[in-house]
């Protein structure tokens, strides 16, 4: 049976970026390949890499989980749980570190951004993050790990670490595929199109969070930027504002680009902004509603415990062969 990893960091308010570009892909792979298995983790190590208030981040991790829920993930077919609860996840990650150069990380353009904004008080698991991430995923032998765009560069990281361990050690680790849906894989900021929307951005107007009300999403498209050609139409070099509200249109429902371009033909921005703010409502309202009543529940607690559960089953097994392969232990 093939097998499904991702996760995502419980950084900052989950955005309509998460959403469109992660976790959509997830619910709708799931409901198309149904002899697949799906495992799905909050990455909670990796938000420590930088500063984080601990009673946030706790509050976090748990809006991540239910949240997915929210979404439409069936929990009847997810195994889902907490990075940190499945110690094999590091133990593997240190393993990788060493199988991972300096130069490899120094490229990873997530990196460089990040202590380009922040240069004083760059952590050491900031630059081994990539590690820990190609742990993630080869730790379950993931055959496809969907993200958005942005991960890919760390996606060909993790195949060049698993086939290079596989190399020394004999075949080993399954090498992941990426899975980068074709629309909706790089949602920008609204207010700057030339950035992707971001949680840690400090303009509140430039994202969506998954936890907006009706009126501040209205308001948050109504006021997104655009350009004075003042005609629907899909053009990502002179229109960039629009083409990427043509993306977020497109991807939440599920239509096709040209088919919305079509139907604001005789129409104009502000009709078009207004149905689109409509339909993000439409779509986040419902999974507002999800995520309220299942967020303290008992029920996500046994989801959570279930998926330790398994996760670690399988991770405790995979660890003990890998250890022997890199000769660590005694026997
Ligand atoms: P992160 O929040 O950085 O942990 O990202 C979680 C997932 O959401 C990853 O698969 C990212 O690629 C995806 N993602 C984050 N921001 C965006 C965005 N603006 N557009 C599309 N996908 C995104
Ligand atoms: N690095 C990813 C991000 O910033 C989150 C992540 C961590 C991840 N480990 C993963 C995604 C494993 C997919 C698979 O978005």
């Amino acid at each position: 049976m093939k097998r499904i990893v991702s996760g995502i960091k419980p950084t900052g308010t989950l955005t309509l970026g998460n959403y469109l570009g992660a976790i959509k892909q997830f619910v709708k792979l799931q409901q198309k390949m149904t002899d697949c298995e799906f495992y799905l983790f909050v990455a909670d190590l990796h938000a420590i890499t930088v500063r984080q208030v601990p009673h946030e981040l706790r509050k976090r991790i748990l809006d991540i989980a239910a949240m997915y829920i929210a979404c439409g993930l069936d929990k009847d077919r997810t195994v889902l749980y907490i990075q940190s609860e499945v110690m094999q996840n590091v133990e593997l990650g240190y393993i990788l570190q060493s199988n991972v150069y300096m130069g490899e990380l120094e490229r990873m353009t997530q990196f460089k951004d990040k202590t380009a904004k922040n240069e004083t008080s760059i952590t050491s698991s900031l630059f081994t993050y990539p590690a820990l991430m190609a742990a993630d995923i080869i730790l379950y032998d993931a055959d496809y790990v969907p993200v958005g765009d942005d991960q890919k560069q760390h996606l060909e990281l993790t195949r060049t670490i698993a086939n290079r361990f596989n190399n020394h050690y004999g075949d080993f680790f399954t090498v992941p595929e990426p899975l980068i849906p074709e629309v909706g894989a790089r949602i920008m900021d609204l207010q700057n199109p030339e950035k992707k929307m971001s949680k840690s951005d400090s303009n509140e107007k430039g994202y969506i969070t998954l936890f907006d009300d009706p009126a501040t999403i209205k308001r948050k498209i109504k006021s997104a930027v655009t350009d004075s050609i003042g005609i629907v139409n899909y053009d990502p070099k002179n229109q960039r504002g629009l083409a990427n509200l043509l993306t977020i249109y497109a991807s939440i429902t599920d239509r096709k680009i040209e088919d919305i371009v079509k139907q604001y033909e005789d129409s104009n921005y502000k009709q078009f902004k207004e149905d689109l703010g409509q339909a993000i409502v439409d779509v986040l309202q419902p999974i507002q509603e999800k995520y309220n009543a299942i967020v303290k529940s008992s029920e996500l607690q046994e989801i959570l415990n279930n998926g330790r559960e398994i996760a670690t089953n399988y991770a405790f097994k995979k660890m003990r062969k890998c250890k022997r392969k890199v000769g660590l232990g005694r026997k």
